[in-house]
């Protein structure tokens, strides 16, 4: 059984409620109907009931068993707003704002989650990563003893012989443009557990630079030998090294040369990126030059689920991004 397959069955024994708040959007429809078909997970539609079923019949698509929710006229809808008001006043939100609010569907699907009415949520197949993770990060907010949330992608290469038979987690390539070094530190830490929870295998951690273990000095090479130490006193547990340079990381030989007395370099299995500039271009040149599969990003680090599309995506990205989602609530 391939991953994605083993990560369908997982899910389907949590039960869990997805919430998709772009209830109009074709592939979103779709994908609602194979999710419920497949019973991956219960999943709730938000948007007007006529709209949404107008989307279903073109597309030939049974919602029988799919919640639709037009967030207005919704029994819940003064309760959300006030949890928004609540939550938002100290930073200068009315309760006037916050109904308005609560009327995007983004916001209420995230009040949703955050109310327990919802295991989890996905966005994003026709609204930027921005606007689908703010609500997430007022509302939902991080996990306890998490500060900063990140984004990771698990990337597939057939035929590779790097990371774990040619599957490696990349992160953060979603989410803080410039992290500090304690935000890495978190990330190598989100990042392993996700290899741990979705992928199965131990995870080797690399703190990745252009320099591998002092080779190079500079103010941004400092910041990942920081990341890594901070990383190493908070996580005991954690197999994590830097700085190394991508090769020094992946291949045994290099690693050798450049980190001997490395218990990382040369076998990494999770790499983290020192900002979102490198990540981001990292798994799209992996993805199109080696034609990898880039399963993400997975968010980590928030208190609930949440999960952000890319606007290219496709009927299946939104089935597995579902399924992820459920298989972390
Ligand atoms: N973890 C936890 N909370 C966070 C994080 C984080 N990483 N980043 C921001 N927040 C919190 C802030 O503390 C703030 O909370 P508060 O309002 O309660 O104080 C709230 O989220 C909003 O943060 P701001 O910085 O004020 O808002 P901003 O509009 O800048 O939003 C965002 C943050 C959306 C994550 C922004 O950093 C962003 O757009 N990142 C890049 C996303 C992106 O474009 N990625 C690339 C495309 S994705 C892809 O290609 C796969």
């Amino acid at each position: 059984m391939n991953l994605i397959e083993s990560i369908k069955e997982k899910a389907k024994a949590k039960n869990a409620t997805i919430v998709l708040p772009e209830g109009t959007e074709e592939r979103t429809v779709q994908a609602a109907g194979i999710i419920s078909k497949e019973g991956i997970a219960n999943v709730i539609l938000l948007g007007k009931e006529e709209e949404v079923k107008n989307v279903a019949k073109t597309n030939n698509v049974d919602l029988s068993n799919v919640q639709i929710i037009f967030p207005e006229n919704h029994a819940k809808f003064e309760e959300y707003a006030n949890t928004l008001f609540e939550l938002r006043k100290a930073k200068g939100m009315t309760l006037e704002d916050a109904k308005k609010l609560t009327k995007n569907s983004l916001y209420f699907g995230a009040l949703m989650v955050k109310s327990g009415d919802a295991s989890g949520m996905v966005a994003g197949a026709e609204n930027t990563t921005g606007n689908v993770l703010r609500p997430a990060l007022q509302i939902i907010k991080t996990e306890k003893g998490i500060s900063s949330v990140s984004g990771a992608f698990i990337m597939i290469v057939p035929n590779s012989e790097y990371g774990e038979e040619g599957i490696t987690i990349f992160a953060d390539c979603a989410v803080n443009p410039v992290p500090t070094a304690e935000q890495m530190a978190e990330n190598a830490f989100l990042s392993a557990r996700t290899a741990k929870d979705l992928v199965g295998f131990e995870p080797k951690v690399a703190m990745l630079s252009f320099s591998s273990k002092g080779s190079a000095k500079h103010e941004l090479v400092e910041k990942v030998a920081n990341a890594t130490q901070i990383a190493k006193e908070r996580y005991p547990e954690l197999i994590v090294d830097g700085e190394l340079q991508a090769d020094a990381a992946l291949v045994p030989s290099v690693g050798t040369k450049k980190a001997p007395d490395s218990k990382v370099a040369g076998r990494a299995n999770v790499l983290v990126f020192p900002d979102l500039q490198a990540g981001n271009i990292g798994y799209k040149l992996v993805e199109r030059f080696a034609k990898g599969e880039a399963i993400g990003p997975i968010l980590q680090g928030m208190a609930k689920p949440v999960n952000d599309l890319s606007r290219g995506c496709s009927v299946d990205d939104v089935v597995n991004t579902v399924a992820i989602t459920a298989l972390q609530s």
